[in-house]
């Protein structure tokens, strides 16, 4: 079976929806592999390298969409292209269904199978295929860099003998896959980060990420089961404008990534704010292509505002590492397709059905809703949570009852002790059981970022513990004393060298 990969003909395109490597990898899968020449020149891929992979090389479109069964594009296909395909040819690229009604009614009226990559559902198993992720990871990284560029100051705060320099601070708007991107890659350089969203289940993700989490006083939470943000009340929009205000005069770089689903982006940050902003400051808007979440943004253009504000409405797409994603997305679908031996459309499964937007001459959108997996069910979750609760109470009745009944007979046997033993092992007795009972709560309450000093304390401990043992060992082997120093050591010696071993690997983590 041949898969076709043609040259993208969008002028502003760079990538390209197969890579050498990836040609490798469709190989192993069992397809042949025709390239439209230079469809790799603008990712930095030449020719060669994919004749070096195995692919073979097609001078022409038209040859390419005659002779492939299966087409590999990153952006729609256009009208021509389409006419040139056969019927039955199956189609993998961006198509945004919701947008291009026409577009659709053109694929089905040609018969093509045509697979929407962005609209794989965002279910687990289809992570590895989910083209919105990978290169929304990608934007969400270059928006910093390109932040930083046009800034033209130092993102991170440092004290030189020439004086103090303060860090950046950044707002990022939307906590998606983009937003934490940016997160993380503007708190790796330094920067001071704030950020803000809807959906009040991303606070967390901000916060372990090193950013602070903006919030306003409204109640309302714009997480929705589909796990994407639903649009927001009037209210809550005007006290976001409100927060955004405060923020525009104190960042020096705002990164906007929000994000409706099939519409079209929400304006968010306004004239106004553009001119409290401070001049030498960006914006850099990730939604620009659906419409800008700054009112100012110019699609595809990089300007400065009259008050000394960049606003960048286009990020470089690093072609060559976003190609190699979007590549290995599409081979991890192929391979769920059954490869080329087993080559299937199964439109009872999950994905299959949902991206699959024109099957067989019909239109195949919207499909029924499939909830994300980290967003579960309100009403599931309290009852979940109201079980849990009621659970964790018997659980603790059952416990104290038990423990008591622990306690009473622990208690007898001492009493019982008491009476027969000598003197000397009674006082020995009551300080053993203090060192244990202290000892034990001291260290379940040990919080966990102090385990390290208390290791160190412990190694301490077990030193004087293998001192003590080995002056209590006898030669007399079969002595109960020498027994009980020897197991003492040996037990010891396993938290010595445990202690050791466990430190060495934290310390590993932190190694590059
Ligand atoms: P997106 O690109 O549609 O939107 C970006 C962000 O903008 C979202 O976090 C949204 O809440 C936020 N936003 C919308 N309106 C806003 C407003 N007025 N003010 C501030 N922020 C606003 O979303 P993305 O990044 O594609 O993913 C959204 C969620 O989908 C993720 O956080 C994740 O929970 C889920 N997801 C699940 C995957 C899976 O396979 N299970 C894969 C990828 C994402």
């Amino acid at each position: 079976m041949i898969v076709g990969i043609p040259k993208e003909l969008l002028h502003d395109e760079q990538r390209v929806a197969a890579t050498p490597k990836n040609v490798t990898r469709l190989i192993k899968q069992g397809f042949e592999v025709l390239i439209e020449k230079g469809a790799g020149k603008s990712a930095n891929f030449a020719d060669a390298l994919y004749i070096a992979a195995g692919a073979k090389m097609s001078d022409s479109a038209e040859k390419l969409y005659a002779e492939a069964k299966v087409i590999l594009k990153v952006q729609a296909p256009t009208e021509q292209e389409i006419e040139l395909m056969k019927e039955g040819t199956v189609t993998l690229s961006y198509i945004w269904p919701a947008q291009n009604e026409v577009l659709l009614k053109k694929l089905a009226a040609y018969k093509i199978n045509a697979i929407a990559m962005d609209a794989i559902p965002r279910i687990s198993r289809a992570q590895k295929m989910d083209v919105l992720s990978s290169m929304a990871n990608i934007a969400g990284y270059r928006a910093v860099i390109e932040g930083a560029n046009y800034f033209g100051r130092f993102l991170n705060g440092q004290i030189t003998a020439a004086g103090k320099v303060e860090p950046a601070k950044i707002l990022i708007i939307g906590a998606g896959v983009a937003g934490l991107a940016s997160i993380g890659a503007a708190n790796s350089l330094g920067a001071i980060v704030r950020a803000f969203d809807t959906r009040k289940e991303v606070a967390e993700q901000i916060t372990s990420m090193g950013a602070e989490f903006l919030t306003v006083e409204i109640e309302e939470d714009g997480a929705t089961d589909s796990g994407y943000s639903k649009v927001m009340s009037q209210a809550f929009i005007d006290a976001e404008m409100l927060l955004f205000k405060k923020q525009a005069e104190d960042v020096d770089i705002i990164i906007t990534t929000a994000q409706i689903p099939g519409r079209e982006a929400p304006k968010l940050i306004l004239d106004y704010h553009v001119e409290a902003m401070k001049p030498g400051s960006v914006i850099v808007d990730l939604a620009a292509s659906t419409g800008g979440n700054c009112t100012l943004t110019k699609p595809n253009e990089i300007y400065t505002t009259e008050n000394g504000v960049t606003i960048v409405g286009k990020v470089n797409q690093l072609p060559a590492q976003a190609s190699q994603l979007y590549g290995n997305n599409l081979c991890h679908l192929l391979d769920d397709m059954g490869k080329a031996e087993n080559f299937n459309i199964n439109m009872e499964d999950d994905v299959v059905k949902r991206a699959m937007v024109t099957y067989n001459g019909a239109i195949n959108w919207p499909p029924e809703p499939l909830p994300v997996s980290p967003t579960k069910p309100k009403v599931e979750k309290e009852v979940v949570l109201f079980d849990k609760a009621e659970q964790a109470k018997q659980k603790a009745k059952k416990h104290a009852r038990s423990s008591a009944i622990g306690l009473g007979v622990v208690g007898l046997l001492i009493f019982g002790l008491g009476q027969v033993a000598p003197t000397d092992f009674l006082n020995h007795f009551t300080v053993f059981i203090l060192a244990v009972f202290v000892g034990w709560q001291i260290i379940w309450n040990v919080t966990h970022s102090l385990h390290t000093p208390l290791m160190a304390v412990t190694n301490a401990i077990s030193g004087i513990i293998i001192v003590g043992g080995l002056l209590q060992m006898q030669t007399d082997i079969g002595n109960p004393m020498s027994i009980l120093a020897f197991v003492a050591v040996f037990v010891a010696g396993i938290n010595i060298v445990g202690g050791f071993f466990v430190t060495h690997r934290m310390l590993k983590m932190f190694r590059k």
